[in-house]
């Protein structure tokens, strides 16, 4: 069994069991987090999906305390390492590495990715993670591309796609709906909303309008945790 423990906006902790990673730690400035960056001691990777604030977040003080290893993109590996990170492995778009907690591989993800003093942090990127048997689609922060058929298709089947749903800077309800037709995952999960203002959303609403397609999704509150069996 594979659980996901949600703590709030892209922020997803991922546990097999035996090993354990934590995605777009957000969590110090995040009012809807309900852990805390030092919170964690055990983890074996760090996956980042971008350089905004919002995701690439507590990455390099979790990462410093834990010796978690980071896994993003070229440029905000160095980034990280430059800050003390130093356990990193950088990976780009389209290419994947299996690792010994699972496999990690990048898609794209139509967006930006400067870091929190305007660095350029190469580009933004999806997750795909497969860990404890389970595949796991972590959209990261874009808009709707139709290439999410060659994600979900080719590169799937997968179990479960976490989407963003908050409109005004990714998908909104909408397009995340569509976005749930060309997955065609086993189970959509949304994230991406009412955090900010900008981006407030009702995750009743995603669900209600994915399920009228007959796609199954589900919302998880900030602090509870989704199993996959
Ligand atoms: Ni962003
Ligand atoms: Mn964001």
């Amino acid at each position: 069994m594979v659980s996901l423990r949600y703590h709030g906006h892209d922020c997803w902790e991922i546990d097999d069991g035996t090993h354990r990673v934590l995605i777009d730690p957000f969590l110090a400035g995040n009012p809807k987090a309900t852990a805390k960056p030092d919170s964690f001691t055990k983890l074996d990777a760090i996956l980042v999906t971008h350089g905004h604030g919002d995701h690439l977040g507590d990455a390099a003080a979790i990462a410093k305390k834990t010796g978690a290893m980071v896994v993003s993109n070229y440029e905000i590996v160095g980034y990280l390492q430059a800050q003390g990170a130093s356990n990193g492995h950088p990976l780009h778009i389209g290419g994947g590495w299996q690792f010994p907690f699972g496999n990690v591989k990048l898609t794209i993800a139509h967006h930006g990715s400067t870091g929190p003093n305007g660095e350029a942090l190469g580009n933004p990127a999806g997750i795909l993670l497969t860990m404890g048997g389970k595949k796991i689609y972590h959209a990261g922060d874009t808009g709707l591309f139709l290439d999410m058929q060659l994600i979900g298709e080719a590169w799937g089947p997968l179990d479960v796609a976490l989407l963003p749903i908050g409109d005004n800077f990714t998908m909104g309800i909408d397009d995340a709906v569509r976005a749930a037709a060309f997955l065609k995952a086993k189970v959509c999960i949304p994230m991406h909303y009412n955090t900010f203002d900008l981006i407030k959303a009702d995750p009743a609403e995603f669900v209600r309008k994915a399920e009228a397609k007959g796609y199954k999704a589900v919302a998880v509150a900030p602090g509870g945790t989704y199993k996959v069996d």
